[in-house]
């Protein structure tokens, strides 16, 4: 747009630095804890290692989610989608305060999840997917991000929806997590319902969830023998869900 000037000008035309622009885009972090690597054993005797992700595995794991947002089942075609946004986000800068998990099993790709801080105290889960079926990663992972919010990042709320009927099952559901009044209060990720979990809630019941679901609760004191074992990061070779 461009309007009569109401004054004169002495310079006329201003020469912007880009950097300067980013950082008006970019806005100001929020500093936020590293998430301390963990390992978990699931119910068949497997352990997840989950840990936050590399910048440099980011162009691996946007190939992946390429194949799975074709998966026309089970909705990982809109969580793919989404998901490969997110990371593509993250890596552009253009997600407001991120954080990104993996899951791995003796160095294989098989659990993800993310989300961003809103605010000091209100925290978005954006995403959970199980890229391995039947083990019940995906909910493990989701668990592991709820408790980074909570307990080490300190988050006052969780804001969660759901696209799929396995996520409302496993986490709406499975959480007993309640929503506010809809459509007055809507999720960024398609205006859906908000579901939520306050501190007191986590603090009284959800903190055992995943002793509930898997049978045994996130261990922070990594072993070698599995920091070893998923030293390197692989993709699947295969579609697995
Ligand atoms: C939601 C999600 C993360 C849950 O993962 P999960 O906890 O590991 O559980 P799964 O979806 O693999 O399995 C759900 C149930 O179906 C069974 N199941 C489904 N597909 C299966 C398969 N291909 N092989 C074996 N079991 C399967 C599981 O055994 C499990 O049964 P259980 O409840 O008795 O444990 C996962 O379904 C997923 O990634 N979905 C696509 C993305 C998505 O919807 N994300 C959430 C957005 S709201």
């Amino acid at each position: 747009m461009k309007y009569e000037l109401p004054t004169k000008a002495t310079r006329e035309t201003l020469n912007i630095d880009v950097r300067e622009v980013e950082a008006m885009l970019q806005g100001t972090a929020i500093k936020i804890p590293p998430f301390p690597e963990a390992m978990l054993t699931l119910k068949d005797g497997r352990t997840l290692y989950i840990r936050e992700a590399k910048m440099e595995e980011v162009p691996a794991m946007l190939e992946y989610m390429e194949r799975l947002m074709k998966v026309e089942h089970d909705f990982y075609d809109i969580v793919g989608a989404r998901v490969y946004s997110e990371i593509l986000g993250w890596k552009r800068k253009r997600l407001k305060d991120p954080y990104t998990l993996v899951g791995l099993i003796d160095g294989e790709w098989v659990g993800f999840a993310n989300g961003r801080l809103m605010s000091e105290d209100i925290n978005i889960s954006l995403h959970t997917m199980a890229l391995a079926r039947g083990g019940r990663i995906g909910a493990a992972m989701y668990y592991a991000k709820a408790y980074y919010g909570f307990e080490i990042i300190g988050s006052k709320e969780w804001w969660a929806t759901y696209e799929s009927y396995n996520g409302w099952y496993r986490w709406g559901l499975g959480m007993a997590q309640p929503s506010y009044p809809w459509p007055d209060v809507q999720h960024e990720l398609g205006g859906a319902r908000v579901y939520y979990v306050t501190k007191k809630y986590w603090d009284s019941t959800v903190k055992d969830y995943v002793r509930q679901m898997v049978g045994n609760d996130l261990n922070f004191e990594v072993t070698d023998e599995v920091r070893k074992a998923n030293e390197t990061f692989r993709v699947p070779e295969e579609l697995l869900v």
